[in-house]
């Protein structure tokens, strides 16, 4: 049997949020976790695409973004990655920044849960830090910028419904138990902590009849914790699938929750079956990362889509060097354009993902000078 399937049925009832920890992060079968040899989950031969494992530009936009970072700040910073993955993003970030790397980088820390991923990261990248969490590694000393691309949609959800009846409008908590057939079902109770009622009370979400909401009551003091590590004089680019809880949690917009599975490029609707094989995910209230720097002590930030992003940090001037020429373009051209625009344009990437930038210190004033765009020429 499965041995997600087996906890289970060892554990009777898991609410949501508890199954999709272990669906995601058990120790040897966890999607995320369990040990790999082949293809990881992220990238064309793995489960789904993100922003770093679908164009180069993105890598390079963030490198150009972290040279023009130190010398804004007048000092080398300290870079962290949060959920690196197999290490790509920062593989080609250090190749862009090749011997400028010193000048501008005097520490790398790489954080990632699982463990076959952080041999890979270790091998790929000379000279970083690796760690399984934030916490274990030493805190800085100087300025620092920390990046994350979708390690926060891949943090457990609780999720719920609202089912009206004689006695006025209900709230339950979906759960997870085994079925008769070795598989696994949903069911429904009473929510399984009073952290979610708290949550939906102090967000104001008072749900509609059918309404079904994930909610991340964790993410407000993870997000704090990794940014008091930063300390006094840091930027955070947070780049995940996501709104604010005002749209998120808008029933005429989003009735049925952002909860979804990736297997092999495709949706997986049925987000039970077959647990550490399926990515699942749901998107982020970005409300709850902004409440999480003001608890650390920072800006709440600016939300920009990924396109705009990347516009405003010089992204069009790494385009193939021929389409700037009008020249013709040879089909490995025409295929790192095409990549390039799905992170660029509103109809892919370039809107649906957003970049969360916040600060504290003299940093966040430096990068809100990089991130002004100037004044249209007239
Ligand atoms: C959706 S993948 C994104 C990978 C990569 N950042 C990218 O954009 O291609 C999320 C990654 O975050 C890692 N992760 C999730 N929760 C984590 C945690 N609490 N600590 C460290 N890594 C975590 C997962 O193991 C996984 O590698």
């Amino acid at each position: 049997m499965n041995a997600i399937v087996a906890e289970v049925t060892r554990r009777g009832r898991l609410s949501f949020a508890e199954f999709m920890e272990l669906a995601l992060y058990h120790p040897t079968a966890g999607y995320y976790t369990r040990r790999r040899t082949g293809p990881g989950p992220a990238g064309r031969s793995g489960d789904f695409l993100t922003a770093p494992t679908t164009s180069p530009i993105f890598s390079r936009t963030l490198a150009e973004l972290l040279v023009q970072s130190s010398a804004a700040f007048g000092e080398a910073l300290t870079f962290v990655e949060l959920g690196s993955g197999e290490g790509f993003l920062l593989e080609g970030v250090l190749a862009h920044l090749a011997d400028r790397r010193e000048k501008v980088l005097c520490r790398v820390v790489s954080v990632e849960a699982a463990e076959w991923a952080r041999s890979r990261i270790a091998k790929r990248c000379k000279g970083i830090e690796v760690e399984a969490r934030l916490s274990d590694a030493p805190w800085p000393d100087g300025p620092v910028v920390l990046f994350a691309s979708e390690y926060y949609d891949a943090l457990a959800v609780n999720r719920v419904t609202a089912r009206a009846g004689s006695g006025g409008v209900a709230l339950l908590e979906y759960f997870v138990e085994p079925d008769s057939r070795g598989g696994l079902q949903w069911t429904f109770g009473e929510p399984s902590t009073p952290t979610i009622l708290a949550y939906l009370a102090e967000h104001g979400l008072a749900l509609a009849d059918g309404q079904v909401v994930e909610i991340r009551p964790q993410a407000r003091s993870v997000h704090a914790g990794h940014l008091r590590w930063c300390g006094v004089d840091a930027v955070a680019l947070i780049l995940d699938y996501g709104h604010p809880g005002r749209r998120l949690y808008d029933p005429r917009a989003r009735r049925g929750g952002s909860l979804v599975g990736y297997r092999a490029h495709a949706l997986v609707g049925d987000v039970l079956s077959d647990p550490g094989e399926v990515d699942i995910t749901a998107h982020v209230n970005f409300d709850d990362l902004e409440n999480g720097a003001a608890d650390a002590g920072w800006e709440r930030g600016i939300i920009r889509p990924l396109g705009s992003f990347l516009t405003v940090h010089g992204a069009l001037s790494f385009l193939p060097s021929a389409v700037a020429g009008g020249e013709r373009l040879t089909p490995e051209e025409w295929a790192q354009l095409a990549a390039a625009k799905r992170l660029l344009l509103p109809s892919g990437m370039g809107a649906d993902l957003k970049v969360l930038a916040q600060g504290r210190g003299r940093a966040w004033q430096a990068y809100l000078q990089l991130a002004t765009p100037p004044p249209a020429e007239a």
